[in-house]
């Protein structure tokens, strides 16, 4: 159970109320909720999604791509809106479809991957820092996670994901914005090993996909994660974390359609021949539909505008931490995640007092993870860095 929330017992009424007396239940029991526009959501990787999005989401909430027999102008938006995905991760022949979130996406990859390698007793090598959907994928799937150690970069040690692969190993999986640090695994070594072992490669880029193919033209240093490394056969990317798409968007990419019929299923009851390939059955074409519709709208330039606020904010986080005494960041950061530690202060105190103030950030055991989110304005991190600066006082 989620901390903070006890056991409600409630009864639907026998008479329905009026919509307004409802509206205004609703106003006061939702008040304890955080909302992105206070600024002090610093430890989600989902942020307010654009109104634009909002809107068409709203619009279109009837469609139901579980039955794309009658939605099939919705079911070709989706196969559109996996072919832009593609293309921005170098393949617009990706196949795969956009499903509930980064955990149903990283199910599905793995879920493929053991189909294709037909192995007993299957292995999935994974970076210890690997989100924990890998971790219940494995345990719906039967597979056993061989965990690999983290280089003094905090990325996969690719040696040590070399010496894990065994006649076993059905997928090697790389992170592209590791969940702690938005730290990017050595993917073209990754998919080095995979090509030499003839195993199956899956990216999770569920983060890192809507931010990594702009550091180039935002003059960072490019990195390489995506199908134009040969061995990469899947990869995550989600819509609603980056991609500022409302929830639930998330999306798997196969490299091509023959790797996603590996879990293609007939539906036998709806009309005309359907084949799925996603967890669910029902599911929103509303969300689909949204993707497309931001993605156009926003176009590379717009989501490239995004990432360069993004990343600006974050730089300058990262050298206000740097001159506060007491607190260090724990690895320069790739993406718009910041690590804070501190060798002087129990890091769970200044959680604590953190959280006294209303800031919500992810406490990890060793640091304080911040994501600079779209809905993060500079304010917001001055506000931040001030209340930092009473705690450590406070504390030493
Ligand atoms: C790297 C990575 N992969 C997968 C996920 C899971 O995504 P979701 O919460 O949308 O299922 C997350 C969530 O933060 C993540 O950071």
């Amino acid at each position: 159970m989620p901390p903070e929330t006890t056991q409600q017992t409630k009864k639907m009424p026998e008479k329905g109320l009026p919509k307004n007396v409802i509206s205004e239940q609703l106003e006061v029991k939702l008040q304890r909720d955080f909302t992105y526009s206070s600024g002090k959501i610093l430890c989600s990787m989902c942020t307010n999604p654009h109104s634009f999005a909002k809107q068409i989401y709203r619009k279109y909430l009837e469609k139901n791509l579980g039955d794309p027999s009658l939605f099939p102008a919705s079911a070709e938006l989706e196969q559109e809106t996996v072919s832009m995905l593609g293309s921005l991760l170098s393949n617009p022949k990706a196949s795969g479809n956009i499903v509930s979130g980064g955990t149903e996406a990283n199910i599905l990859a793995l879920w493929a991957a053991r189909n294709l390698a037909k192995k007993e007793h299957g292995e999935v090598v994974v970076p210890v820092s690997a989100h924990h959907s890998f971790a219940k994928a494995a345990d719906l799937l039967n597979l056993k996670l061989i965990k690999v150690k983290l280089n003094s970069r905090f990325q996969m040690d690719a040696k040590a994901a070399e010496k894990a692969v065994t006649s076993k190993t059905v997928a090697i999986v790389g992170v592209a914005g590791s969940t702690g640090l938005g730290v990017v695994d050595p993917i073209s070594e990754l998919s080095e090993i995979a090509s030499a072992n003839n195993v199956y490669l899956h990216v999770d880029a569920a983060f890192g996909g809507f931010v990594l193919p702009f550091l180039k033209e935002l003059g960072c240093e490019p990195l390489d994660f995506d199908f134009r490394l040969p061995s990469v056969c899947s990869i995550t990317i989600d819509p609603h974390k980056m991609g500022l798409a409302p929830v639930p968007a998330g999306g798997i990419l196969f490299r091509d359609a023959a790797m996603r019929e590996a879990i293609s299923v007939k539906v036998p009851y709806l009309s005309g021949e359907v084949k799925e390939s996603t967890l669910l059955g029902t599911r929103s074409g509303a969300s689909a539909v949204a993707v497309w519709a931001l993605m156009m709208h926003m176009g590379r330039a717009g989501y490239a505008s995004v990432v360069d606020r993004c990343l600006k904010l974050t730089w300058k986080l990262v050298e206000e931490i740097q001159k506060i005494d007491g607190v260090d960041i724990v690895t320069e950061p790739t993406l718009n995640v910041v690590g804070i530690k501190s060798d002087r202060i129990d890091i769970r105190l200044i959680f604590q007092e953190l959280k006294k103030r209303a800031w919500a950030v992810s406490l990890f055991p060793d640091y304080l993870r911040i994501v600079i989110m779209p809905h993060t304005k500079p304010l917001h991190i001055k506000r931040l860095l001030e209340d930092l600066q009473r705690i450590l006082e406070q504390l030493s």
